[in-house]
């Protein structure tokens, strides 16, 4: 197993991808902090994983508050006894036109997505320094890291943010030994894009965005997510790596 007796600390853990990444992470032997705004749903998620044979212990956290992420961190520290990896991944998303869009979504938007992730790497990499861990950081970015879509501007203003916040903390954080690395998702059936298949035009429309016709699967994320949080990936920082069945590799005319 390749994560047996590290701890990985996941944002947004409750949703599609954070649980089964949460999942993933622990059939590889890894202690599971499963952080959430929603503390039952973590719970939810922290139980399953229990149930199903590993270790994880469930956090309520607000990404935007520093506060409590500093003390959410120490608890999961003092819980398993040592944090390795931080995969940050909490996010939201608007669709509404951007002439429509009230200022209060955007900054929820860039609050949650961009400063609630430089609120997780920041209080991580202080502790791997402190520890004087080896330690890994993983963000969820997006194909909207690197391309665009119609009435998404803080979502997409936000994923680019990421990318860019990824090399920055790369360069920044080299020294003290600590990659960070992004994943960029396709369209990924979770509850955040549930309504897209509520009806089957526009279900063929996300798939017809792919040029392998398909959306994808929360597993097809947390596997790029543990390779880039692994040993395979020790020369890889500042990536990010866009798992999106085709969708940005161009256009089918
Ligand atoms: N699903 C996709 O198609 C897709 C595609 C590209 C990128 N992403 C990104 O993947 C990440 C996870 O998305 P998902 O599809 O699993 O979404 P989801 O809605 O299923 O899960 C998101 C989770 O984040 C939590 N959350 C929201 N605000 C929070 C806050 N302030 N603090 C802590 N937790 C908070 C929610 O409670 C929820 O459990 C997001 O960053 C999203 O932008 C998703």
């Amino acid at each position: 197993m390749k994560f047996t007796n590290k701890t990985v600390f996941i944002t947004g853990a409750a949703g599609g991808i954070g649980r089964q990444t949460g999942l993933s992470f622990a059939k590889e032997g890894a202690n599971v902090a499963v952080s959430d705004l929603d503390f039952d749903m973590a719970e939810r998620v922290a139980n399953e994983i229990k149930s199903a044979g590993g270790i994880a212990e469930p956090f309520k956290l607000d990404v935007t508050n520093q506060n409590e992420t500093i003390e959410t961190m120490n608890n999961a520290y003092n819980h398993f006894g040592g944090l390795d990896v931080a995969f940050c991944n909490a996010g939201i998303r608007e669709i509404i036109s951007p002439l429509e869009l009230s200022i209060e979504e955007w900054r929820k938007v860039i609050d949650i997505n961009v400063t609630g992730v430089f609120i997780t790497a920041q209080t991580f990499a202080k502790h791997c320094i402190k520890e004087k861990i080896k330690g890994n950081i993983v963000i969820t970015s997006s194909t909207l890291s690197v391309t665009a879509a119609p009435n998404r501007c803080a979502y997409t203003s936000s994923k680019h943010a990421t990318a860019g916040m990824t090399k920055q903390l790369a360069i920044d954080f080299a020294k003290y030994d600590i990659r960070v690395n992004a994943v960029g998702p396709g369209v990924i059936r979770t509850p955040l894009t549930e309504r897209y298949f509520q009806d089957e035009e526009a279900s063929q429309k996300v798939r017809n965005l792919h040029a392998m016709k398909r959306w994808g699967e929360p597993n097809e994320i947390s596997s790029a997510v543990l390779y880039l949080a692994s040993e395979e990936a020790s020369f890889c920082t500042g990536t990010n790596l866009i798992v999106d069945g085709g969708w940005t590799a161009g256009k089918d005319w």
